[in-house]
């Protein structure tokens, strides 16, 4: 069946003839819809593809239960609820680097338009006044540039700042100073930056930290005389606070490519000040940036429903293709890894430890850990639980997870190990790939085994004495079922032994209560995987 992707938000031409040419897919471009129409026509999706106009709300989203995932062709996803997509197991992806360049010419464009009130020059010739004298402007050389979020299109502002040789200082606590100075940029507190910048431009996305992170407070400390631009998101800058602080002068000009409420009302305070120059949320809006975020988006979805990859997902790890390759096959043993050893514990979990040691090493190993996770709960929740929602499951669980690197494989070329701690009980499993990507079972607690994990399963312990096993296929063979793969592993002879009996249907409640009322068994559990 076709995988139904609807376009919410006008994109670039060039993404959506990309979907349409796929036979996978089937596109549908539905823009401007009301809230309301939206939620009516939702539930026959599941992809959705919106840019920044379409509110992507938990409400609506109850509204989509096909849905599996949200492309932004952008890069904030402020607009989309990403903690309901999350608990409802939909990937959130965007595409970060599509526009980095078109925002960061954009931010320097209003730098230096505020610098020479370009607009409000260019205005007053239009209606016929030739005002030389009122427009006297200031250069940026050597002026101080403040930038706030120093990720993709704080440093390109930076760097492209430099080239106008401006100096250029910063405010991030993500980022390192070494990482600032390499790019030329001499890492500050706030503060610091709010007392020397002679301009501010904020880079960071709208959080509720970032939320009016230039409010009243800040702007008593700017420097007097002090520009601001904003070309990332209205909310970062107290608008209020904006108003007083350029009326009393403490702010010489500002120029917002975006607002709180967008479009802004006409009467906003802000829209009547003539020291203000604004754009209509234009930073990302060239012909080239359009076509890399349409083109993007498009072929991410296409990687998601038909090769089942996930890029630039803002709510789960992202898998480059070649990695995708590599560790495609560990997801399915980590994944059977924890829905086996879950099978056979009781109790309450409260604790999962997660172990790669050998050449698995070399991959960024958090997707498997989810892999385990979602074997794991998939065993209590159902369904339900996927890759994009089984941490945050965990999470509200109270279940802790470690993950660990042991780099050093006993005996083989890569190990996942699980150990799993319930309020009751504790154990672990460990596994590997034989060949390229046959999952084997190689030790169960510390019973070496070579086991198969798959279909039904009978688990069970026992003292290492004659008679038990022939016991076990005795009952089976009596209920008609099927042996299909026998696997032992003890420690030494006379002691205690485990076996993982494959088998081919299900093992009714009753052969298990006469199994499990042998002599000399410690436990048998039945396994589906
Ligand atoms: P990014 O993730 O690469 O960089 C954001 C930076 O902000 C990071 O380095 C992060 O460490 C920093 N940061 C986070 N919280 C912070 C805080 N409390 N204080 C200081 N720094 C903090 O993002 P990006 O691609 O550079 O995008 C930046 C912003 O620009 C986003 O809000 C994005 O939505 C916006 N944007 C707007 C337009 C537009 O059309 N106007 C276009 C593209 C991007
Ligand atoms: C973004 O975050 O990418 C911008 O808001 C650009 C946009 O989609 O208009």
């Amino acid at each position: 069946m076709k995988a139904r992707i609807l376009v919410a938000d006008e994109i670039a031409a060039s993404g959506i003839a990309l979907l349409e040419a796929h036979p996978a897919v089937e596109v549908t471009v539905k823009t401007g819809l009301s809230p309301a129409q939206l939620r009516a026509e939702l539930p026959h999706y599941s992809g959705l593809i919106v840019r920044s106009s379409t509110r992507v709300t938990a409400e609506l989203l109850e509204a989509a239960p096909a849905l599996k995932v949200i492309g932004r062709a952008g890069i904030g996803v402020d607009n989309i609820d990403v903690e309901a997509a999350t608990r409802r197991g939909i990937v959130v992806m965007n595409t970060p680097e599509g526009n980095t360049n078109t925002a960061a010419e954009h931010t320097i464009s209003l730098l230096l338009a505020l610098s020479r009130h370009i607009p409000q020059a260019t205005a007053a010739v239009k209606a016929g006044r030739w005002e030389r004298h009122r427009f006297l402007g200031v250069e940026v050389v050597n002026k101080v540039l403040g930038v706030i979020g120093l990720g993709r299109i704080g440093s390109l502002v930076a760097r492209k700042a430099q080239g106008l040789g401006m100096v250029t200082v910063a405010y991030d606590p993500f980022i390192s100073s070494e990482a600032a100075n390499k790019l030329g940029v001499e890492l500050l507190e706030l503060p610091a930056l709010l007392e020397r910048a002679d301009y501010i431009s904020v880079h960071t996305p709208l959080t509720a930290e970032t939320y009016h992170l230039l409010g009243r407070d800040q702007f008593k400390h700017v420097r007097p005389g002090v520009r601001i631009i904003n070309c990332a998101r209205g909310g970062i800058i107290d608008e209020a606070a904006l108003y007083e602080a350029l009326l009393n002068g403490t702010v010489a000009g500002a120029a917002l490519d975006v607002f709180e409420q967008e479009p802004p009302p006409p009467d906003h305070p802000l829209l009547q000040l003539d020291t203000v120059i604004c754009t209509p949320h234009l930073g990302a809006q060239t012909g080239e940036a359009q076509e890399r975020v349409a083109i993007g988006i498009a072929e991410q979805m296409l990687d998601f429903f038909v090769r089942g990859q996930i890029r630039n997902a803002v709510n789960m790890p992202s898998i480059d293709a070649e990695s995708y390759q590599a560790l495609q096959p560990y997801m399915t043993l980590a994944e059977k890894l924890g829905a086996f050893r879950m099978q056979l514990l009781e109790g309450g979990l409260t604790e999962i430890t997660v172990s790669y040691s050998g050449t698995v090493t070399a991959y960024d190993t958090k997707p498997l850990t989810i892999a385990v996770l979602r074997g794991i709960l998939g065993h209590f929740l159902g369904p339900q639980v996927n890759y994009v929602n089984a941490p945050l499951l965990a999470k509200e669980r109270g279940i802790r997870v470690v993950e660990r690197q042991l780099h050093d494989s006993e005996d083989y070329a890569s190990l996942v190990e699980v150990e799993i701690v319930t309020e009751r009980q504790r154990g672990s499993v460990a596994g590997t790939l034989f060949g390229k990507s046959d999952p084997r079972i190689v030790r169960i607690d510390h019973f070496p085994i070579e086991a198969i994990p798959s279909g039904h399963m009978l688990v069970f312990s026992n003292r290492d004495l004659p008679g038990v096993i022939g016991r076990i296929g005795t009952i089976l063979g009596n209920a008609q079922i099927n042996i299909a793969g026998f696997h032992l592993g003890r420690l030494a002879p006379g002691g205690l032994a485990v076996c993982v009996v494959n088998v081919d249907s299900p093992i009714p409640a009753e052969v298990l209560a006469a199994i499990r009322a042998l002599p000399n068994l410690v436990y048998a559990k039945t396994v589906t995987l």
